[in-house]
């Protein structure tokens, strides 16, 4: 089975290729959208959430000045209730592979929780001494956002600035290691499902398969 048609993800890769980056709107399906959310409240609930950091492993550094969201990392096995996400993250990364001749082999996703006041400076998406990270993704959950909740995302491209509201169900794509981009302050929790589609397996952090 299928979430989307390959005239879809052709169209799609077009936009990518073309502009470095991609929104898609209303594209979690409405059910896992649910699973998510509900998941990420009932954990977020349970202080399972850590800091997030910046930089690899060794020089892990946690700095709210930079960035001030909760990470949990999810893993296929024991989060079996994003089975049916990450079929669709490996419908993703194949049609990727297909169509815009990657070689992805892999990917990593985060559920992110944005406190009130929170924000993430403008930055690539790279980890020191680990820059096998391709594609970045990003999905929102906020239910009924509104544009006084704040917590867009900025988006630096070479002429120009690009505003994207965290809308429910939408997904950003983005060249990870290029395009520049950056969290605005939210005034409201701000929750999203994050990830990264890799190049080759990493042997650091926290790689699904
Ligand atoms: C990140 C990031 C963007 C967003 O986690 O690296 O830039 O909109 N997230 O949450
Ligand atoms: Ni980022």
């Amino acid at each position: 089975m299928s979430f989307f048609t390959d005239e879809e993800w052709v169209k799609w890769f077009d936009c990518l290729s073309g502009e470095s980056y991609l929104v898609i709107d209303n594209y979690l399906p409405e059910e896992i959208y649910r699973i998510s959310r509900n998941y990420l409240i009932s954990h977020f609930e349970n202080d399972d959430f850590k800091k997030a950091g910046i930089g690899a492993s060794t020089s892990h550094m946690v700095k709210d000045s930079v960035r001030g969201d909760f990470v949990y990392w999810l893993s296929r096995d024991k989060d079996v209730e994003f089975e049916q996400f990450f079929e669709l993250a490996d419908e993703l990364k194949e049609k990727l592979n297909r169509y815009c001749y990657l070689s992805l082999s892999g990917y990593e996703f985060h559920l992110a929780h944005y406190p009130p006041g929170a924000h993430y400076e403008k930055h690539i998406d790279e980890f020191h001494g680990r820059n096998n990270r391709m594609i970045s993704v990003v999905i929102y959950l906020n239910e009924h956002w509104k544009p006084s909740d704040g917590g867009e995302l900025k988006i630096y491209l070479s002429d120009k600035e690009i505003i994207i509201e965290p809308i429910s169900r939408r997904c950003v794509l983005f060249i990870s290691d290029k395009v520049q981009h950056e969290v605005l302050t939210t005034k409201v929790s701000r929750y999203s499902l994050t990830g990264w589609l890799q190049h080759h397996p990493s042997i650091l952090g926290h790689v699904m398969r």
